[in-house]
């Protein structure tokens, strides 16, 4: 009889459990969408657990979680993990920070180049009927400024990318070092002078008390006009009304979300505009991303089940 019991939530790719299936001491049970009353009723008979972002493992989950060792979040943020609670139980968090760094990445890019060339739009025009050649104009990437905004993983390798599109990159981070950003062929900027110079801004950085709202009205005020913007990174990073004022204004040229304050969202103001791209949190969804995730969490589980050495926690 197996010894551990781990609950996979929100859909992980089965094939990534393989580490987990391979132990006989270990039982998988794929768990389906649940409220937290039904996630804290049923958490006290499991040793692990594995989310992506649709569970939240409140306080209240982890009250109820007596037996949990571990949380293996299949992917970067663990922003939907209480982490004060998760420690107060003694429950560890490990996350997987490299799986997904390029699905991230392409995503981004792809966004960057649908803003330039207004992709999405025309082909939605074509595809309802109209061949419209005017509407569409684009800019081009090439000599455009890119301000990075979290030089880290995501932010670092669309830096490498976009340099072979031959942008003129400029970066802000507090926590490294402007040789560490030149070595990446970055100019490390103050965010005024990045808010100020920029044509293209994306954000790459963790949503914490400090990055919540950082554009906010005072960083769009001093953006330069036909400033165009991406996130995909996390909701709430970018305030979502002031983003609308100003793309209403003219000021922003455009706007690419794959991540919104509220997820799942369905409906808001930006959709309306023509200059408004949106993806549904899509910066991971590739299937590479979620196989690696799931197998690098899988091992972290199984690490600290047999009081191994766990890493990304
Ligand atoms: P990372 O930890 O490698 O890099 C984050 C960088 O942000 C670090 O270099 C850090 O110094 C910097 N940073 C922290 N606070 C900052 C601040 N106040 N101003 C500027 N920079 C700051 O993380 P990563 O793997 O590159 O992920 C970046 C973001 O992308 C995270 O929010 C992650 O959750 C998100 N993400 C989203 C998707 C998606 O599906 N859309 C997929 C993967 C990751
Ligand atoms: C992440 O933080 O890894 C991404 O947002 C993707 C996800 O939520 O799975």
């Amino acid at each position: 009889m197996a010894k551990f019991k781990v609950l996979a939530m929100d859909d992980v790719a089965p094939e990534g459990l393989e580490p987990l299936y391979k132990e006989s001491d270990i039982e998988v049970v794929i768990g389906t969408k649940m409220t937290e009353d039904e996630l804290s009723a049923v958490i006290g008979e499991y040793d692990a657990m594995i989310v992506r972002s649709a569970t939240k493992v409140t306080p209240k989950v982890l009250e109820n979680a007596s037996k949990l060792k571990i949380v293996g979040r299949a992917g970067v943020g663990v922003d939907n993990i209480d982490l004060d609670a998760a420690t107060q139980h003694g429950v560890l968090v490990v996350n997987a920070p490299d799986g997904n760094t390029i699905a991230a990445t392409e995503q981004t890019v792809a966004l960057m180049l649908s803003l330039a060339r207004n992709i999405p739009q025309a082909a939605t025009k074509l595809k309802n009927g109209t061949w419209d050649k005017n509407s569409f104009v684009g800019v081009e990437l090439r000599g455009k400024k890119l301000g990075i905004i979290g030089l880290g993983r995501i932010g670092s390798a669309v830096a490498r990318r976009a340099q072979a599109l031959e942008m003129d990159i400029i970066g802000y981070d507090p926590y490294i070092s402007a040789e560490k950003a030149a070595d990446m062929g970055i100019k490390l900027a103050t965010l005024e002078e990045l808010l100020k110079t920029a044509d293209f801004i994306t954000v790459h950085m963790p949503k914490t008390k400090e990055t919540s709202n950082m554009l906010n009205e005072q960083a769009f005020a001093v953006m330069k006009d036909g400033v165009r913007i991406i996130n995909c990174a996390r909701g709430g990073i970018i305030d979502e009304a002031v983003l609308y004022k100003y793309m209403k204004s003219g000021k922003v040229a455009g706007a690419a979300l794959d991540v919104f304050e509220k997820e799942p969202t369905t409906e808001s103001p930006l959709f309306e505009l023509n200059n408004f791209i949106a993806t549904p949190h899509l910066g991971a969804s590739t299937e590479e991303a979620q196989l690696n995730v799931a197998i690098d969490v899988a091992k972290e589980i199984v690490n600290a089940l047999h009081d191994d050495v766990v890493h990304n926690t």
